[in-house]
């Protein structure tokens, strides 16, 4: 071989390894490219000055946190009332449908925060989880909280259970409330109390949605969608859901004062004593599934308010189980609903104008619904004598509604318990009185003139 064929065969070699070269560097470079693509869904990670818009940094948290409790195969669902709020708005689903571009209309709101809840069961402590978080940047903060599942009047020395979650990145949040089935099949989230050492500047505690107080939830369905090219869970109907989030306040009942009260006045163990509680509390399931299914609001009050709130129970004696309603609640139906349910009328008093009370026969259990009147501070409900026609009229202040739990069922009750409870049995309310007049013993009677003959037969009806 010659010296110039050598160098023409080397000359060659050299630009065909420069060519492969350079095409894998192009090529390498596209992959990279394509990489960074796909991995943000076609958000453009970075604006003209070099940093994430906040909602595109909002974005990217929840992208990172979606997929960390993904791969521990924790199902968290989206309970953000903003975002849900959102998604119930129609101009909001027409413009999103009408975006070509990657965007964030549901899940990046106006807040830093988005807000999850997972159920308390499905959770377990796996270090793997909290390295992963780590490893994604993600710093946690854990809240615990008593458990009050174990909270019976036996045992007052209840364990420490998360409560809540809550995952920062970059001052951006995930909040996760968990909730727990309680014995009345309903979900409960605790509230969210910063201990002392805990760092109160992590979030802005003050406007989240979930832990002020504690809140209840009847176990929705849910449904898994993409929302802003993330796979979600979220409540089928979530404008339901919503619903609840407004009036979802719950209180647990006072255990202690309870356990306090029976040391005091031993319970009643009689037979008879704990064939009446039993009744009462299948009577007080079915009253609650019958006014549900009317979607009527119903709360806990005179005997069977004071039961939950003195002791946490069912006073054996009490005789009936009371309900009150607000009167814009009433509807025409209730009679029959409860009839169809096998519980006869056995009087209505008053009117809807004025003093309506319906009485309803279970088995050997009375159950007394009083409707309740607005006016100004105070409400009332009012009673009616059938043989005088004298009226009565029962006063209090004015109140809101929380859930509790008696009975293994979640039920209203007047969020202000005590002061509810003191206008109607008066100061020494914690002290048991077995002989009760309706008309005379409660402390907030007042006598309200006589039923005008001529309206009996509409507003005393005794069967
Ligand atoms: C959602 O729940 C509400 C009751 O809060 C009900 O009126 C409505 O029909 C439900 N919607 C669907 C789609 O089931």
């Amino acid at each position: 071989m010659s010296a110039t064929g050598l160098m023409a065969r080397i000359n060659r070699t050299f630009v065909l390894t420069l060519l492969i070269a350079a095409s894998s560097i192009f090529l390498l470079f596209q992959l990279f490219n394509y990489r960074q693509y796909s991995s943000k869904n076609g958000f453009s990670a970075l604006n003209s000055k070099g940093y994430l818009s906040g909602k595109e940094a909002h974005w990217h948290l929840l992208k990172k946190f979606l997929g960390l409790v993904h791969r521990f195969k924790l199902p968290v669902f989206l309970v953000d009332t903003v975002s849900l709020n959102l998604l119930s708005q129609d101009a909001v689903l027409y413009r999103d449908s009408q975006l070509k571009e990657p965007h964030c209309s549901f899940l990046c709101t106006h807040r830093d925060f988005t807000t999850f809840a997972l159920l308390g069961n499905l959770w377990k402590y796996d270090t793997a989880l909290l390295d992963a978080a780590a490893e994604r940047g993600l710093e946690l903060l854990e809240i615990h909280g008593k458990d009050p599942r174990l909270n019976s009047m036996d045992d007052l020395t209840a364990k420490e259970i998360p409560l809540h979650f809550l995952f920062r990145f970059n001052s951006r949040l995930v909040h996760v409330v968990v909730l727990y089935e309680r014995s009345g099949k309903y979900l409960w989230h605790g509230p969210l109390r910063l201990k002392d050492s805990m760092d109160r500047t992590f979030a802005p505690f003050g406007k989240l949605d979930f832990g002020r107080h504690a809140g209840a939830y009847d176990r929705p369905e849910l449904i898994l969608t993409t929302l802003d090219g993330l796979d979600v869970r979220i409540p089928k109907n979530y404008t339901r859901f919503l619903h609840e989030h407004s009036s979802s306040c719950f209180l647990e009942c006072r255990c202690r004062e309870a356990k306090a009260f029976y040391q005091l006045y031993p319970e009643d163990t009689s037979t008879e004593a704990m064939d009446f509680r039993m009744k009462a509390k299948s009577l007080l399931h079915l009253a609650s599934k019958v006014l549900s299914v009317l979607g009527v609001p119903f709360w806990l009050s005179s005997g069977t308010c004071l039961g939950w709130y003195r002791q946490c129970n069912i006073i054996p004696y009490s005789k009936d189980v009371d309900l009150g309603i607000w009167i814009k609640d009433y509807r025409q139906d209730i009679t029959q609903a409860f009839q169809k349910a096998g519980l006869p009328l056995k009087h209505k008093f008053g009117k809807v104008e004025d003093s309506l009370e319906l009485s309803f026969q279970g088995n050997d259990v009375k159950l007394d619904i009083f409707f309740f009147y607005d006016e100004g501070d105070i409400v009332w409900n009012g009673g009616t004598q059938a043989k005088s026609g004298k009226k009565f009229k029962y006063v209090f202040p004015r109140f809101s509604l929380c859930w509790t739990e008696l009975m293994e069922l979640k039920v209203r009750v007047p969020c202000e318990t005590e002061d509810y409870v003191m206008a109607n049995y008066g100061p020494n309310w914690n002290v048991p009185v077995k002989t009760w007049d309706w008309k005379t013993s409660p402390f907030n009677v007042r006598e309200n003139g006589v039923w005008p003959v001529r309206e009996w037969d509409e507003v005393v009806q005794v069967y």
